[in-house]
């Protein structure tokens, strides 16, 4: 069953994508289907498919 992870909060600069990326990537490395989301600005990662 899939599971939804996320990290929020409303201020820039957090660690949001930075801690999502190597969740992510950790997930991937793991062989779970992975589907990373951010919607953050400028810097986000947008629908990064891994593994
Ligand atoms: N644990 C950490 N230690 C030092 N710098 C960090 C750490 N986590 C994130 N950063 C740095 O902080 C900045 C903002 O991180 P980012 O993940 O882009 O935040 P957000 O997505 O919340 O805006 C980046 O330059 C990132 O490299
Ligand atoms: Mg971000």
């Amino acid at each position: 069953m899939a599971k939804i992870i996320a990290f929020y909060n409303n201020k820039g600069g957090v660690a949001k994508t930075t801690t999502a990326t190597n969740i992510a990537g950790v997930l991937s490395l793991e062989n779970k289907k992975t589907l990373l989301i951010d919607g953050g600005g400028l810097n986000g990662k947008n629908n990064s498919f891994l593994q």
